[in-house]
């Protein structure tokens, strides 16, 4: 079993994309073991996204992700990391394969509704990044 961390940002929480995104992990087998609506702090935005920060994008992501309320989840299953980074699709909403997440919705490479850990040390950094050791199983 593996565990990883989803964010249903705000480009998907405003368009009413939540119950879509949730259905695609669960009819997929990822179990959903924690979840939260918060609303991040600039601060809080490049905290989480601090390895991008020499990005050209950095403001702007950080500033998008700041814009509104978002969804943090905790997923677990098999081959959790790559099942969900599957079900979301390629970065670029454009490379996405067909029926992704992202293919399906995203608007633009920015707004790409969701948010998936790409390895085990990420998402153990992700997951610890939002939750406390109360608010997961064990
Ligand atoms: P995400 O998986 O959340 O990780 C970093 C985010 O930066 C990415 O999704 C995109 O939303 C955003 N981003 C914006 N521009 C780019 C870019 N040129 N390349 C990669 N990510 C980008």
């Amino acid at each position: 079993m593996a565990r990883t961390l989803a964010i249903i940002k705000p480009d998907g929480v405003l368009r009413g994309l939540m119950g879509e995104v949730i259905k695609r992990l669960e009819v997929n087998n990822l179990k959903i073991i924690a979840m939260k609506m918060l609303h991040m702090t600039r601060d809080q935005a490049e905290g989480f996204y601090a390895v991008h920060q020499e990005r050209p994008f950095f403001e702007s992501l950080t500033g998008f992700m700041s814009s509104g309320p978002v969804v943090v989840m905790v997923l677990e299953g098999k081959n959790a990391i790559s099942l969900y980074r599957d079900l979301m699709g390629a970065t670029d909403y454009r490379e996405a394969a067909e029926g992704t997440i992202r293919a399906d919705f995203a608007t633009d490479i920015e707004k790409n509704v969701v948010h998936g850990s790409d390895s085990p040390e990420t998402a153990a950094f992700e997951i610890g990044y939002f939750f406390n050791r109360f608010e997961i199983p064990a």
